[in-house]
């Protein structure tokens, strides 16, 4: 019995740290960017959504559709986390989530639309907090890889095991293109968020 206090006092420590996320700031409650960390590459700086995936070399793509009045570009792609998953930063009903495609490609949801394919992964947000850094799950392995048609346009990838084959598969790597190994970490982002973002 006398070990069951040391466990629950834990169990309460780790479930304490989401709802201090929360209440850490007051303006723009609890947005971030996702920053590029630890390439061995020059590639730095904020991931863009755009067009489903998230890029460096290319631009944030935030859209205002006409019906919606006062509707502002937002120049950042900024992120929000929630009981364990990932969502971006906008005012559009229903939401956009970020998740892991089966292809282990960095994904978001189109507006209006909340289908994320079977074998997705959804639960992403866990930190690595041991220096006051916030590392997106650390327990995954990051890749930017870029395309044949532009050698300056990034996108994020991530490894997995070949259950027929056991073999680590990177699908963003065609054996042309570059890849290198990335960290994320998010930083505070006290900007405005999007309406959404296509
Ligand atoms: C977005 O706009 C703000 C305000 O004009 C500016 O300070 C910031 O550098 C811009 N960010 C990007 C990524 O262009
Ligand atoms: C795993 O490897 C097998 C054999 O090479 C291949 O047919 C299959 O598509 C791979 N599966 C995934 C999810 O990559």
């Amino acid at each position: 019995m006398k070990l069951l206090l040391p466990i629950l006092s834990l169990l309460s420590l780790t479930t304490a740290v989401p709802s201090e996320r929360r209440q850490s700031s007051t303006s723009t409650p609890d947005a971030f960017t996702l920053n590029i960390r630890w390439s061995n590459s020059p590639l730095k700086g904020p991931l863009n959504a755009n067009a489903g995936s998230f890029w460096t070399g290319k631009p944030t793509s935030s859209f205002c559709p006409e019906t919606v009045p006062g509707c502002k570009l937002a120049n950042a792609t900024s992120f929000l986390a929630q009981d364990g998953q990932l969502f971006l930063n906008t005012a559009v009903p229903g939401g956009q989530q970020v998740y892991i495609s089966p292809q282990g490609q960095l994904t978001y949801t189109p507006p209006h639309s909340a289908a994320i394919p079977t074998g997705s992964l959804t639960n992403l947000v866990s930190w690595s907090g041991d220096s006051g850094d916030s590392f997106l799950n650390p327990f995954l392995t990051y890749w930017l890889c870029n395309t044949d048609a532009d050698a300056t346009s990034w996108s994020v990838w991530l490894e997995y095991t070949n259950g027929t084959t056991g073999s680590i598969t990177n699908a963003g790597s065609d054996g042309v293109n570059a890849c290198t190994r990335i960290a994320l970490e998010a930083m505070p982002y006290r900007g405005a968020g999007a309406w959404e973002f296509s």
